[in-house]
C-alpha cells in the first residue's frame, strides 16, 4: 500500500502516553500526566447532569452556545479588563488542543514562519507542520528559563506569519512578566505578525503573582487568540472543552477551521463551563491556592531527598534537577529507573525540546491529593535512602 501521510505519521506516541503505560505496568504512582486527583467540583459536575437531562442535545451553534460565549467575554473583562464583544469575539473549541489546531490551520498558510518558544508542548510542532508553517524556534532553558531577547528577535522576520507561545508555561512553569511581554508585543507589532497565546494555565498563579495576557497589552488587542481551557480551570481534564478569544478579523479565519474539524462541542458540558465561569472570585484564588498548597508539599518532600527544584511560579507542574540526588544518566533513563525502582512516575524534561540536548531535567505534576503526593515522597525517600 501506499505509505500514509508522513507529517503527523511520522510522530512516535508521545512521552505522556509512555511514561503513563509504564507506570500502570509497574504500579508506579503517575506524576508524570497532568491531570489532576479528584473529580472537578461538585456543583459544576452537577450542572452538566442537569443540563444533560434537560438542554437539547443535538448539535449547539457552531461558535458554541451563547451563554458559554457570554461567559467567557465576562470572564476577560472580570479578570483582565478586556472589552469583549461575545458575538463577534468569542468561539468554543473541543478542548484548547482544538483550539490550538483550529488558530494554527486557520492562521497559516504553507511557507508562513511560526516563531515557537521551546519547551514546547507536545501538539504544537506537529500542527504547525501540518499546516504548512516553518517552525523558527527559540529556547528558555533551565534552570533560569530566561527569555533570550536577541534569539527571539533574530527569530523574527518579514516572513513570520505568527508567534505561538504558552504563559504560565508547561512544564516549566514560568509565568512571562509584564517586561517581557512587552518585548514580545513590540516584535509581534513590528513584524506584522499574529500571536496565538496558549493561556490555559492562566488561574495557576502562585505566590501572588499575577498571569497578563499578551492581549491586554498596547497594540495586541487586534492581534492575539488568547485560549483558555475549561479542563485546567475547573479540573474536568476529560471533558475537553476549551474557548478562544479574539478579534473578528483574527477569530474568522479560526472559525473556518474549527468548522472542519469538531464543529462543535457537548452542549451539556458547555452550560457547565458557563456556569463556572460565572462562580465567585473565591473559587478562583482557591484553586490557585490549594494547587500551591500542593505544590510546596511536593517541593518540600524533594528537597528533603535531596533534589534540588527550580522555581514554579504556575501550572500545575515542578521540575527537580536529577544531578542533585547522584543520577548520572539522561532524564529518560532517569524517569525509566525511577519508575522501575521506585515506583514513582516523572516525564524527562528533554522531550519538550527538538534537539532533547536538555537532559538533567524531569517533571513532576502536583495536581495530586496529599495522600498521593505523601506517599509518591516516601517511596522516593526510601529509594534514595538505600542510594
Ligand atoms: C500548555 C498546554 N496547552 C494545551 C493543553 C491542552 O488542553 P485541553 O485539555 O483543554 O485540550 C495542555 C494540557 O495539558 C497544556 O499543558
Amino acid at each position: 500500500m501506499k505509505p500514509a501521510k508522513a507529517v503527523l505519521g511520522g510522530y512516535g506516541t508521545t512521552v505522556f502516553e509512555v511514561m503513563s503505560a509504564l507506570a500502570r505496568e509497574h504500579r508506579a504512582i503517575n506524576l508524570g500526566q497532568g491531570f489532576p486527583d479528584g473529580n472537578g467540583p461538585d456543583d459544576v459536575r452537577r450542572r452538566a447532569a442537569e443540563a444533560l437531562e434537560d438542554s437539547p442535545n443535538q448539535y449547539p451553534p457552531m461558535m458554541g452556545v451563547p451563554e458559554l460565549r457570554q461567559a467567557v467575554a465576562a470572564h476577560n473583562r472580570r479578570f483582565y479588563g478586556l472589552d469583549i464583544d461575545w458575538q463577534r469575539e468569542v468561539m468554543v473549541t473541543s478542548g484548547a488542543t482544538e483550539a490550538l489546531a483550529a488558530c494554527l490551520l486557520g492562521l497559516i498558510e504553507p511557507g508562513d514562519e511560526v516563531v515557537m518558544i521551546e519547551p514546547l508542548y507536545d501538539s504544537y510542532l506537529p500542527i504547525v507542520r501540518r499546516g504548512g508553517g516553518i517552525p523558527k524556534l527559540v529556547r528558555v532553558e533551565p534552570p533560569d528559563w530566561r527569555l533570550p531577547r536577541a534569539a527571539l528577535e533574530a527569530a523574527f522576520s518579514p516572513r513570520t506569519k505568527l508567534l505561538l507561545m504558552n504563559s504560565p508555561m508547561n512544564p516549566s512553569a514560568k509565568v512571562f512578566d509584564r517586561d517581557e511581554l512587552e518585548f514580545i508585543a513590540d516584535l509581534v507589532e513590528r513584524y506584522d505578525a499574529y500571536a496565538v497565546c496558549d493561556e490555559v494555565y492562566e488561574h495557576l498563579v502562585f505566590d501572588g503573582r499575577k498571569h497578563v495576557p499578551l492581549m491586554t497589552l498596547p497594540g495586541m488587542r487586534g492581534r492575539c487568540a488568547r485560549i483558555g481551557s475549561a479542563g485546567k480551570t475547573f479540573s474536568l481534564t476529560g471533558w475537553k472543552v476549551g474557548y478562544v478569544t479574539a478579534a473578528p478579523e483574527v477569530l474568522q479565519p479560526i472559525a473556518k477551521a474549527h468548522q472542519f474539524l469538531t464543529f462543535t462541542t457537548p452542549p451539556n458540558l458547555q452550560h457547565a463551563v458557563a456556569y463556572g465561569l460565572a462562580k465567585d472570585d473565591s473559587y478562583f484564588t482557591g484553586l490557585a491556592t490549594a494547587m500551591q498548597a500542593s505544590r510546596d508539599r511536593l517541593r518540600n518532600g524533594l528537597e528533603r531527598i535531596g533534589f534540588k527544584t527550580l522555581d514554579c511560579a504556575g501550572t500545575y507542574f515542578i521540575t527537580a534537577d536529577i544531578r542533585s540526588v547522584g543520577f548520572n544518566g539522561n532524564d529518560v533513563d532517569f524517569c525509566h529507573h525511577m519508575t522501575v525502582e521506585a515506583g514513582v512516575t516523572a516525564v524527562p524534561v528533554s522531550a519538550f525540546y527538538q534537539a532533547a540536548d536538555v537532559t538533567q531535567f524531569v517533571r513532576f505534576a502536583f495536581c495530586k491529593d496529599d495522600a498521593v503526593l505523601d506517599d509518591a515522597i516516601a517511596r522516593l525517600a526510601r529509594h534514595f535512602a538505600r542510594g
